[in-house]
């Protein structure tokens, strides 16, 4: 089976106005062909404005997060279809600050990845451990979980990615060491291939958490690394840029 084509994803989190529309533009206008799938995901306010920017672009432009139903008296909340509408591409879910904030379990990760499938976009689901729990020695048992629960049947054969974000390494300019990075991402494909068979192999497997220019190089060829879900650095053109090269 050959390697799934990397992903590098920025996550803006919440941050960004029209202003910073600029930034992604600059990131299209210096990409370079090379094998690798760019996305960036702005608050959901910018999502129509980014996609218009970016039309002809190589640069997809994804949401940070859906409501698991199509439509309905859900104050404050957009569905997939809504980001469909405004021209997303891609939807993270899971992530560890939604997780944590708004205490969403893997049942409703997993609804939300379905809600994206059924939308006819791609979910980038995002699982990681505390701190708290690597000290304990359960880094592996809490990620291989929340895989099986976060992920829906619908997703075979469908287009997605996995993040493996440690809690703990997100903002911190703290990281696993590559052999951690590898060990975590070689259970995490072993458990899509317990769920999917040989299509298991098929979704790139991204590592998020603290990822710079200076450390992309190494991070994203590591073993089963199949890309990058990027906070702080992708909120600069030339910082992403570093990264997107380093594959
Ligand atoms: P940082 O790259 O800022 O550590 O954030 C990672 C992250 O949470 C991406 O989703």
């Amino acid at each position: 089976m050959t390697a799934p084509t990397p992903l590098i994803a920025g996550n803006w989190k919440m941050n960004g106005t029209g202003a910073s529309i600029a930034e992604a533009r600059a990131v299209a206008a210096q990409l370079d062909g090379r094998h690798v799938r760019v996305a960036i995901c702005p608050p959901a306010t910018l999502i129509q404005r980014m996609s218009e920017a970016l039309a002809g672009t190589a640069v997809l432009v994804g949401a940070q997060d859906c409501h698991s139903e199509e439509s309905g008296a859900f104050t404050g909340d957009v569905s997939a279809e809504m980001l469909a509408d405004a021209g997303a591409r891609l939807v993270i879910v899971g992530h560890s600050e939604r997780r944590a904030g708004y205490c969403e379990t893997d049942e409703l990760v997993a609804r939300k990845a379905r809600a994206v499938v059924r939308a006819g976009l791609e979910p980038i689901v995002c699982v990681g451990e505390t701190l708290a729990q690597r000290k304990a020695g359960k880094a592996l048992e809490v990620v291989t979980g929340q895989v099986r629960g976060s992920l829906p049947r619908e997703l075979d054969r469908k287009p997605y990615s996995l993040a493996y974000e440690p809690v703990w390494a997100i903002g911190t300019g703290l990281t696993p060491t590559l052999p951690e990075i590898e060990e975590m991402h070689r259970a995490i494909r072993a458990v899509l291939r317990e769920l999917f068979g040989d299509d298991g192999d098929k979704p790139p497997i991204l590592y998020g958490g603290s990822v710079k220019p200076d450390n992309a190089a190494d991070i994203l060829h590591a073993a089963e690394v199949g890309g990058a879900l990027v906070g702080g650095a992708s909120l600069k053109a030339e910082d992403f840029l570093g990264i997107i090269r380093a594959v």
